[in-house]
């Protein structure tokens, strides 16, 4: 049997589904041309009919990106195929993918259809799909916890009905490695046409066996696993990508697989994944984590500094990351910072680059010793689009026996506006000074700071998860300022709190036109 292994990436369809995580298509975009450097093999751009601006945003990366086949979800009515195909039919390689329930649970609570109406529904689907385009996905929702000879027959009548891939989720993480394994090898077995599609996994992590359960379908058959960077995905997320490549990569005794993914990417496509949807990564997280390369323990410095195979089994250079080191300083100028960027593989436009020296020169003004992680927190700031709102002026008053207060300034295009107020701390006294200029009713969630490196003089990055009416959204700010980098972050959320409101008044427009 074929030993490579094909990966179909989903950050941008159920990785979007984290609670807060809501990027914008210029986002999109730029995650999505990312992943074609990483070099996956599928990329899932979203779910078109979910909201006109998802439609929009996978019709752009169909256009733009080129090397990975473009995926687009759809359930098994002709109106969401027919979207996702107008989403994905300019893509050099256009793939459908359909989903329906298989599980009693799902067909009988949340279907209310009995089994047969679902087989047939599907094999319509499908062969609709197949008339659109001849790569179609078809996928059995919550299958490990459907019935066997269930999931036969409907693998069957799919691949008959001209599915080329056939996945079998696992849904909500249910599954345990041997008995997913098993399932995988027992459906290779029975169904007699499964040598005419590729057989793929989607395991979710609820129980934390999601990279374990893939591993072990593809060591008993499977040749597509479908993965998220860092994780992320609905609740508990989706099998990890980067701990899927390395562990074939760093155990090919148990894992003789190959995959095509370019690892020097990882680390770069895990930064600005956490970047743009806001969603941290955890410091020991696999792989990325940034305790993943750090040894704190003596004994285990000591060894690491004889020689790094005491106790490091991942070399950091394998997936392009590299141990904090001092880079630069206020006078490394600007053909340095140039050099580093590219080092780091950031490409800008001279009108960016000029803003981001100026950030820059601020952070080293602050910080004596610049790192490469320093300049990727930084490069947030250029990343997005015009804020609504941006900080000018902010001073904060905290301490024992003082009452917190906060004067803010905040621009807002040419306008400069200002607000005073007191709190329980000096955080919520900026917030609530912020929230008399908006005039917004948002809600704090959790709010969680760390330090991007070592030392005193460290940036601070916060991330924040804000409620504005019906929308989760996560904020993310640095500074070497604790205060400052948390009113960013508050800024970001609502800033992104405004950019939906803005869409979704566009779309009330146009739907009324
Ligand atoms: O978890 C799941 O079942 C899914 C399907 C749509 C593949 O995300
Ligand atoms: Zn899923």
């Amino acid at each position: 049997m074929n030993n490579r292994v094909i990966i179909f990436e989903s950050s941008l369809r159920d990785g979007e589904q984290t609670p807060g995580a809501k990027l914008n298509a210029q986002e999109k975009l730029e995650i999505a041309r990312q992943l074609a450097r990483l070099n996956v093999d599928v990329i899932e751009a979203g779910f078109p009919i979910s909201s006109p601006g998802d439609l929009k945003a996978v019709q752009q990366i169909a256009r733009e990106v080129r090397g990975p086949i473009i995926a687009a979800l759809a359930r098994t009515v002709k109106e969401d195929i027919d979207c996702a195909w107008e989403a994905i039919k300019e893509a050099a390689r256009p793939r459908i993918h359909v989903f329906l329930g298989a599980s009693d649970i799902h067909m009988e609570k949340k279907l209310r259809k009995d089994p047969q109406t679902c087989l047939e529904e599907a094999v319509r689907a499908v062969k609709y799909a197949k008339s659109l385009t001849t790569d179609v996905e078809y996928s059995l929702e919550d299958a490990t916890r459907a019935r066997e000879d269930y999931i036969y027959k409907v693998v069957e009548a799919v691949i008959d009905a001209g599915a080329t891939v056939v996945n079998i989720p696992d849904t909500v993480g249910y599954a345990v490695p041997q008995e997913f394994g098993a399932l995988i090898s027992r459906i290779i077995k029975h169904v007699p046409n499964i040598n005419r599609a590729v057989l793929s996994v989607h395991c979710h992590n609820d129980l934390g066996l999601a990279v374990s359960n893939s591993l072990e379908a593809v060591k008993n058959g499977a040749r597509q696993v479908e993965c998220n960077i860092n994780g992320i995905g609905e609740r508990a997320g989706n099998a990890a990508l980067e701990e899927i490549v390395v562990a074939m990569r760093i155990r090919p005794d148990h894992y003789p697989f190959t995959t095509g993914i370019n690892e020097k990417e990882i680390y770069k496509t895990s930064r600005l994944v956490s970047k743009l949807t806001g969603i941290p990564i955890p410091v020991n997280k696999a792989v990325v984590g940034i305790n993943a390369f750090a040894h704190s323990s003596g004994i285990h410095q000591d060894g690491v500094l004889k020689d790094k195979s005491t106790y490091e089994i991942i070399n950091a250079e394998l997936i392009g990351g590299q141990a904090a080191q001092m880079i630069l300083t206020a006078r490394s100028g600007r053909h340095a910072l140039r050099k580093q960027l590219e080092l780091l593989n950031y490409q800008m436009s001279d009108e960016d680059f000029a803003l981001f020296y100026q950030r820059f020169l601020e952070l080293a003004d602050r910080k004596k010793e610049v790192y490469h992680e320093d300049l990727e927190a930084l490069l947030i700031d250029i990343s997005f689009t015009e804020p609504v709102y941006s900080l000018e002026y902010l001073h904060s008053v905290g301490g024992t026996r003082t009452i917190p207060a906060a004067v803010v300034l905040l621009k807002k295009g040419e306008e400069t506006l200002q607000a005073v107020s007191t709190g329980t701390g000096p955080v919520d006294a900026a917030y609530k000074a912020v929230d008399k200029i908006t005039g917004l009713k948002i809600k704090l969630g959790s709010f969680n700071i760390h330090a991007v490196t070592q030392g005193i003089d460290a940036l601070a990055e916060v991330f924040i998860t804000i409620t504005h009416e019906d929308k989760n959204i996560i904020g993310r700010g640095v500074s070497t300022d604790i205060i400052e980098a948390s009113v960013k972050a508050y800024l970001d959320g609502i800033n992104k709190v405004l950019n939906l409101m803005a869409h979704s008044n566009n779309n009330k427009k146009k739907n009324r036109n």
